[in-house]
């Protein structure tokens, strides 16, 4: 059964009655440009199709019922309840209600109507793989408040404030690229995005190709404390930069020839973190002419290369992940393969010609089996629109 069938049968089991609407808000896979969106760098994302879908209807209780299928849970919270992260009967949010609960308190910053609301939410994105199921989380409530709130705020607005309930409100200090995505996302396109200027376009994906997901089913725990250690790492790289580049912003404002030069004074994990971001910045940028001109190989040259850095610079990667990409490079019909999102396990995304994409698949999910004994979950991926209102 679909997930829309699902959550429609049980939204009308628990509330007695059809829903009103239906929203949907996608994952996303990332091509290029990873752990640089928080350096103002350049990103090469998509949104994928597989999605969060919520059925819900407006009511006139002063609280929110939100039931999670994937949880089998239920959680009642309200403006009231909102700042202290608490349901109706005091006991604490669970993790999952974070989420919605965090799109309610930044609409409520927002100061846009906010209304009370029924619903059912499940997930086809495999959560903590890095296809960002939080963030298609966090787009479809923002889709289901826009409705019900009869107001409209552009994509970009709803990815910001999509970031800023996560950095916030649940407190996870990631970048923008993954709300963006699930709320910008076009259909059969890469998405570019500056994530200075918050300026981004669509590049065409080109025909001959298809972008397939290897999930290592690896899931490591305590990843947001290495994540925010890179994001300091960068932070003091910067600072110590700066004496030499005393109008640097960021590692996006520095060149890869300078940071030759200046990399033997710092510190030696500073410079090997730093030297990946301002690299790869370099890498997201070149690889629109690539991309453009249809000229796979060279894009996935440009996959390797970031993935050899995730690996040995950024060291973010993790034995299982690493294992994955090496046979997926060494398989006829790949152009690049490379570990996607934060990293720390979860999935790889692969570029690989059309016709032999089902082969690859099959080649790559029995020889990662016969190296770790882990059955790995691999499937071709299209991409799709951004968040929405199904019905
Ligand atoms: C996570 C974050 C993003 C981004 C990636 C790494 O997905 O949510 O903002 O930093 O990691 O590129």
């Amino acid at each position: 059964m679909h997930l829309i069938d699902r959550i429609t049968t049980l939204y009308r089991e628990e509330f007695g009655h059809t829903p009103a609407h239906i929203a949907r808000a996608p994952g996303r896979v990332n091509l290029l440009g990873e752990h640089v969106d928080y350096n103002d760098g350049f990103v090469l994302p998509a949104a994928i199709d597989r999605a969060t879908y919520i059925a819900f209807s407006p009511t006139n209780a002063s609280h929110c019922t939100l039931r999670a299928v994937d949880f089998n849970q239920q959680a009642r919270f309200s403006p009231l309840t909102i700042p202290s992260k608490t349901q109706l009967d005091l006991s604490p949010l669970p993790e999952w209600a974070l989420y919605p609960a965090g799109v309610m308190w930044s609409l409520m910053e927002e100061r846009v109507p906010v209304p009370s609301m029924i619903a059912a939410f499940a997930s086809d994105v495999p959560r903590g793989s890095g296809l960002s199921s939080s963030a298609s989380v966090e787009m479809a409530f923002m889709i289901a408040w826009q409705t019900l709130g009869g107001w409209i705020l552009a994509s970009m607005k709803r990815a910001l404030l999509g970031q800023k309930a996560e950095n916030k409100y649940v407190g996870v200090n990631c970048g923008i690229m993954d709300q963006f995505a699930s709320a910008c996302g076009v259909e059969n396109r890469l998405l570019l995005l500056d994530c200075r200027s918050l300026e981004w376009k669509t590049v065409p994906l080109p025909d001959s190709v298809s972008i397939v997901i290897a999930d290592t089913t690896v899931r490591r725990k305590l990843t947001t404390g290495e994540y925010n250690k890179r994001r300091s790492a960068c932070e003091e790289a910067v600072r110590l930069l700066q004496q030499d580049l005393p109008n640097i912003r960021s590692l996006r404002d520095v060149a890869v020839d300078d940071f030759n030069c200046l990399a033997k004074g710092l510190p030696g994990e500073i410079e090997k973190r730093a030297r990946h971001v301002v690299e790869e910045i370099r890498r997201s940028h070149q690889a629109q002419a690539p991309l453009e001109a249809g000229d796979v190989q060279n894009f996935g040259k440009l996959m390797n290369e970031c993935h050899a850095s995730l690996r040995d610079l950024y060291e973010v990667s993790c034995p299982e992940l690493n294992t994955m990409v090496s046979i997926a490079q060494s398989l006829d019909g790949c152009y690049g393969a490379r570990l996607t999102g934060a990293g720390f396990g979860g999935c790889t995304v692969n570029l690989v010609a059309k016709e032999q994409a089902d082969g690859f698949a099959r080649a790559l999910a029995k020889g990662y089996e016969s190296e770790t004994g882990l059955r790995p979950e691999i499937y071709i991926t299209r991409a799709s629109n951004g968040a929405e209102l199904i019905r």
